[in-house]
């Protein structure tokens, strides 16, 4: 009897990825191929890479290159390339991974199993990277019998139309492209139907969800995404949504208010900002000012107190002057974000920024990326120790590393939590624990006993 052939997916990059990583997954299992966790095991190996910096890409291109000993030792081996690096590269990606078979952009990993099928007896390498603004994300139910049992992503749209200057995503995703609230609502109510509680939304700018250009769908029967954000709330046994990204343009007061409206939205929103110089705001075609972003921080504040804002941050942007780094530096202690992301500029060909002058040179890169982080560092480790005393509903997650009684979670602001409680827990309950102690990384309490 001929045994089941074994994948092996290796992931980079953001939380899309991922999802679509686990939709690859479901395929190749639908198309009678079984999961291994052991890369030197498999018959097909998929690694979906990322390109939205230079150092990712690095390392997409770095595991592909260490493939080429397995395929020697094992010419059926199936090399598959996935993901914005094989969108940006395409056929060029061939010059550099001559040992890879198959070249897949996002838009097409429904197609894995028939370009599987097609891999039979040919070794010619095959590549497929159309990227079309009439693409319709296919309406897919998620495999509920692995993975997660209690929390799950959803994309609600792929790609994005903002064209930031040092951005790659919309040279590797294409433009916008939003799922039908049909289709997004029958997703959620299948994962809550089988008991997941928890839910993701996921898009690179959420906010437009529904105002794809491109193909005019505004004018269908799409819903803008605060209306979305309650259909998906309404779905019985959702206990938390989130969603990510924003983009701070897009934000409305619609949006602000499901925070005090919608019960399930738990209180965090990621915000990117890049940048605390409108100088460069402008640089970076970003389209609001520090100014705007500032004034929307505070009303969402006003309109949820609670709320945890986190962001992603931008140094060495060419040009960026000392004194933009300190304006940068100011708008930390202005916002005092619960926590940031924080990377150094790189030129992300054909994003318009490589053309810009004034490149910033690496070692001052370094020094402001160092101690940018150190300020973050410290304002997230005094956000963390205000929570001690506070009483938190926490989602169980796992077991702690110690000891049986000893728990992770995650807070509604998305906090990580550890701390002793009962046995027997599940994950996916959730449980009030009162926190005792705030580190850099994650708060610490005890479950409040009944
Ligand atoms: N769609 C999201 C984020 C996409 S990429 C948004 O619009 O906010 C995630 C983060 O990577 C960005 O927020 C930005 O901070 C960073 N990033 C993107 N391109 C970069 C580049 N060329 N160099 C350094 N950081 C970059
Ligand atoms: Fe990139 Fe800007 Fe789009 Fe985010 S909004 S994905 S940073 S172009
Ligand atoms: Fe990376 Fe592409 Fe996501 S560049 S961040 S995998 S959209």
């Amino acid at each position: 009897m001929n045994q089941a052939k074994r994948y092996y997916i290796a992931t980079f990059g953001c939380q899309m990825n991922e999802r679509d990583s686990e939709i690859m997954g479901q395929l190749l299992q639908e198309s009678s191929y079984s999961a291994t966790e052991v890369m030197e095991q498999a018959d097909l190996i998929v690694v979906n890479t990322c390109s939205v910096r230079e150092k990712a890409e690095q390392k997409a291109y770095s595991l592909l290159g260490r493939l080429k000993k397995l395929k020697e030792k094992n010419s059926a081996l199936v090399i598959a390339v996935a993901g914005c690096v094989a969108q940006q590269d395409g056929q060029r990606l061939l010059n550099r991974i001559p040992h890879a078979d198959l070249v897949i952009g996002p838009q097409k990993i429904y197609d894995l199993p028939t370009l599987l099928l097609g891999q039979k007896g040919c070794k010619t390498p095959e590549v497929r990277t159309g990227l079309s603004p009439a693409f319709a994300i296919p309406a897919f139910l998620p495999d509920v019998t692995s993975g997660s049992q209690f929390k799950r992503f959803v994309t609600i749209m792929q790609g994005c139309d903002n064209f930031c200057t040092y951005c790659v995503v919309p040279y590797t995703r294409g433009r916008e492209i939003s799922r039908t609230p049909g289709d997004i609502v029958a997703e959620v109510a299948h994962l809550a139907a089988a008991g997941i509680t928890e839910v993701t939304l996921l898009g690179q700018n959420v906010n437009s969800y529904g105002l794809d250009k491109a193909t005019g769908a505004e004018t269908s029967d799409l819903t803008h995404f605060p209306d979305l954000l309650r259909a998906v709330a309404a779905v019985a046994g959702i206990q938390r949504l989130r969603f990510t990204t924003s983009h701070p343009k897009d934000l409305s007061e619609a949006l602000m208010r499901c925070f005090a409206e919608i019960d399930t939205l738990c209180p965090h929103l990621h915000l990117p900002v890049q940048s605390g110089s409108n100088r460069l705001l402008k640089l970076m075609n970003r389209k609001y000012t520090v100014e705007d972003y500032l004034d929307k921080i505070a009303r969402l504040r006003g309109i949820r107190p609670d709320i945890a804002i986190t962001t992603d941050l931008i140094v060495g942007f060419p040009g960026e002057t000392d004194e933009d780094f300190q304006a940068t530096m100011a708008l930390l202690e202005e916002v005092r974000y619960h926590g940031a992301f924080s990377f150094k500029y790189s030129d992300r060909p054909p994003a318009r920024a490589i053309a810009f002058a004034d490149k910033v040179a690496e070692e001052i890169k370094n020094d402001r990326l160092a101690r940018l982080q150190k300020r973050q560092e410290e304002i997230t480790l005094e956000w963390n120790r205000a929570y001690v005393g506070r009483t938190l509903a926490v989602m169980v997650e796992g077991c702690g590393r110690t000891t049986g009684e000893q728990w992770s979670g995650r807070a509604p602001t998305n906090h990580m939590v550890n701390f002793a409680g009962p046995s027997g827990l599940r994950p996916g309950q959730i449980i009030m624990v009162t926190i005792s102690e705030g580190g850099p990384h994650s708060l610490r309490g005890s479950a409040v006993m009944a």
